[in-house]
C-alpha cells in the first residue's frame, strides 16, 4: 500500500512537472494580458485604429500618419494626449494611472512607433510653423478671424462656415462641441491631408497664415461655440 501511493505521488510530481500535456498551447502561441503586449501594430490597432483610420489616415479623428501634423505636434504634447486624454472629447486617457488600459512602456512603444514611421525629417522645410499651443489663450481677435476666414476658409466651408461646395460645416455648434480649442488650432496649422484640407500654407493660390491669422481664426470658429449645442443663437 505505501509502495503504491508512494508511486501515485511520484506519478503525480511527474505530470506536474512536464508542460507538455497533449492539446495545451505551446508557450509563445499563449495570448499575452493587454499589458503585455508590445508591438506598435497591434498597440495602435486595438487602441487607435478606430478613430484614426487604419493606416493612421482617414478616420474620424486627425491623421497622424502626417508628416506634416508630427513636424508641428511636440512629442511630448502626443504623449500627454495619449496618456491622459483631452477631457470633453473623444479621446480616452490611455495611462493605467489616468483609468485606462496601458501601461508607460506601452504608451512609449506607440509614440515611438508613430514618430518612426510617421514622421518625415523636412517636411516642412522653408517654411516657419506657427507656434502649436494655443487656443483660446493665443491672443486671437474674433473680427480679424472672420475676415481671415472668409479669404482662407470660406471657398471649401462656406461664408459663414455652416458647409460649402469641399468642405463641412465648422463654424456648426454641434461639432464644435466635440471638439478642443487646440483640435481647432492644430487643424488650422496642419491642415487634414487625408481628406484634402491644406495645411497652414495654404494649396497655391494664398499667402501661408501668419501665426497671427492662425491664432485670429481660431479665436472666431471658438466664438462660434453655443452653450446649448445645435440650438439656433
Ligand atoms: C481646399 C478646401 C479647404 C480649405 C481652403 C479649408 N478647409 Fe477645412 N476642411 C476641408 C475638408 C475637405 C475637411 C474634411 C472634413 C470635411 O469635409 O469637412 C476639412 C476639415 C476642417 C475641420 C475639421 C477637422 C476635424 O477633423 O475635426 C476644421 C475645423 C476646418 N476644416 C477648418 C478650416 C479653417 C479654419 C480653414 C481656413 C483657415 C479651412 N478649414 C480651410 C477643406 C478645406
Ligand atoms: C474614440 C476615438 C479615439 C480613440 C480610440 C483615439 N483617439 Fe486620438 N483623438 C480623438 C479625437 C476626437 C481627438 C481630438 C481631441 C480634441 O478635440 O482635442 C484626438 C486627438 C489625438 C491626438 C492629438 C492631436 C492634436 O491636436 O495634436 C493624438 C496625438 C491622438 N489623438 C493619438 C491617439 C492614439 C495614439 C490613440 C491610441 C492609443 C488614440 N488617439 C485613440 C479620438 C480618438
Amino acid at each position: 500500500m505505501t509502495r503504491f501511493i508512494t508511486a501515485a505521488f511520484a506519478a503525480m510530481l511527474a505530470l506536474a512537472g512536464c508542460d507538455a500535456v497533449p492539446g495545451r498551447p505551446r508557450p509563445d502561441a499563449r495570448e499575452l494580458a493587454p499589458t503585455e503586449v508590445m508591438a506598435f501594430e497591434t498597440l495602435y490597432a486595438r487602441n487607435c485604429a478606430g478613430c484614426h483610420g487604419q493606416t493612421g489616415r482617414l478616420g474620424a479623428a486627425r491623421a497622424l500618419n502626417d508628416p506634416v501634423y508630427l513636424a508641428v505636434a511636440p512629442p511630448e504634447r502626443v504623449r500627454r494626449v495619449i496618456a491622459t486624454g483631452v477631457p470633453g472629447t473623444a479621446q480616452p486617457p490611455f495611462a493605467l494611472s489616468a483609468g485606462g488600459p496601458l501601461t508607460d512602456s506601452q504608451i512609449d512603444v506607440l509614440v515611438r512607433g508613430i514618430k518612426d514611421r510617421w514622421q518625415r525629417p523636412g517636411a516642412v522645410t522653408g517654411h516657419q510653423i506657427p507656434p502649436y499651443d494655443g487656443g483660446r489663450a493665443a491672443g486671437g481677435d474674433v473680427g480679424r478671424g472672420r475676415a481671415v476666414f472668409a479669404s482662407a476658409c470660406a471657398r471649401c466651408h462656406g461664408d459663414d462656415g455652416r458647409g460649402g461646395p469641399r468642405g463641412g460645416g465648422v463654424a456648426d455648434s454641434s461639432y464644435l462641441a466635440l471638439v478642443s480649442d487646440q483640435h481647432l488650432r492644430t487643424t488650422v496649422i496642419a491642415g487634414r491631408s487625408d481628406l484634402g484640407m491644406p495645411d497652414w500654407r495654404g494649396d497655391g493660390g494664398t499667402a501661408p497664415l501668419t501665426p497671427q491669422q492662425v491664432s485670429d481664426v481660431v479665436a472666431w470658429l471658438v466664438a462660434q461655440r453655443r452653450p446649448v449645442p445645435g440650438r439656433l443663437p
